[in-house]
């Protein structure tokens, strides 16, 4: 049975439909709230509790090409880590939350509701418990996007040896690969149009919660795809927020 986190309340189309355009603010950030042009629904996310230490239970780091198991880190050499901030600025949001109240937490609720995010459900992925384990794996893994949002909320790993659970690959603008690593109590948002991909880590065992705007659609387009309207408009908006950025740093 699922938990029931419902919101209070109706979500009004115009909220989720100003939500999913607006998933380049990285509301809850401290970049965002540090912001002079604050999102809309900034405010929202000034009054909600969020735990620090966001960076325990999400790192993200530029990969290897080597080839070989996909659940090792990959990680480059040297060691090549990337912010949080960087990940905002590709559009891929994130918080840190409490994983072992979920059914309760406000802050959790806060997001669902500042988004539109009315769906949920919990996802297991582990050889037990997941139908066509070995194919929808495979299937994670090839590259691909969605002309929606990707909310994932890690609520749960194996818990052994203090690794993380799953590992979320995006693109960056220059088509390197970045892995986003995520451990229990971390939530990322991966944005519409971003060319990426999963893989569970060596302890092959992560429980997420599902998030969506409105009825869900978990339809993967694999690459290339750059004919559809969502990559382009992610495009768009990646290309506003660098040259945004780079004419901040110019003052
Ligand atoms: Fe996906």
């Amino acid at each position: 049975m699922w938990p029931d986190l419902s919101i209070s309340g109706p979500i009004s189309p115009s909220t989720a439909k100003d939500s999913h355009h607006h998933y380049f603010h990285a509301a809850g950030s401290t970049s965002d709230r540090r912001s002079t042009h604050p999102a809309p629904e900034s405010s929202v996310f000034r009054s909600a509790r969020y735990l620090e230490g966001k960076e325990e239970v999400i790192q993200a780091w530029y990969m290897d090409d080597i080839e070989g198991d996909q659940r090792l880190p990959h990680h480059r050499e040297p060691k090549q880590f990337v912010s949080i901030d960087r990940l905002s600025e590709l559009g891929v949001l994130s918080w840190r939350l409490n994983a072992d109240d979920y059914e309760n937490d406000e802050a959790l609720k806060k997001i669902r509701e500042a988004r539109g995010y009315s769906y949920l459900d919990i996802c297991e992925v582990c050889q037990e418990k997941l139908p066509n384990y070995e194919t929808k794996i495979k299937n994670f893994f090839e590259e691909h996007l969605h002309i929606d949002e990707e909310i994932r909320y890690c609520v749960e790993g194996s818990g052994r040896f203090f690794l993380f659970e799953g590992y979320f690959d995006v693109r960056d603008e220059n088509d390197q690969w970045i892995r986003v690593a995520v451990n229990k109590g971390g939530m990322i948002v991966l944005p519409a149009g971003i060319y990426h991909r999963f893989t569970l880590d060596t302890n092959n065992y992560i429980k997420t919660l599902r998030l969506f705007v409105g009825e869900p659609v978990w339809t993967p387009h694999n690459r290339p795809v750059d004919h559809l309207p969502a990559r382009k408009e992610y495009l768009d908006a990646l290309q506003k927020k660098t040259a945004g950025g780079q004419a901040v740093e110019a003052h």
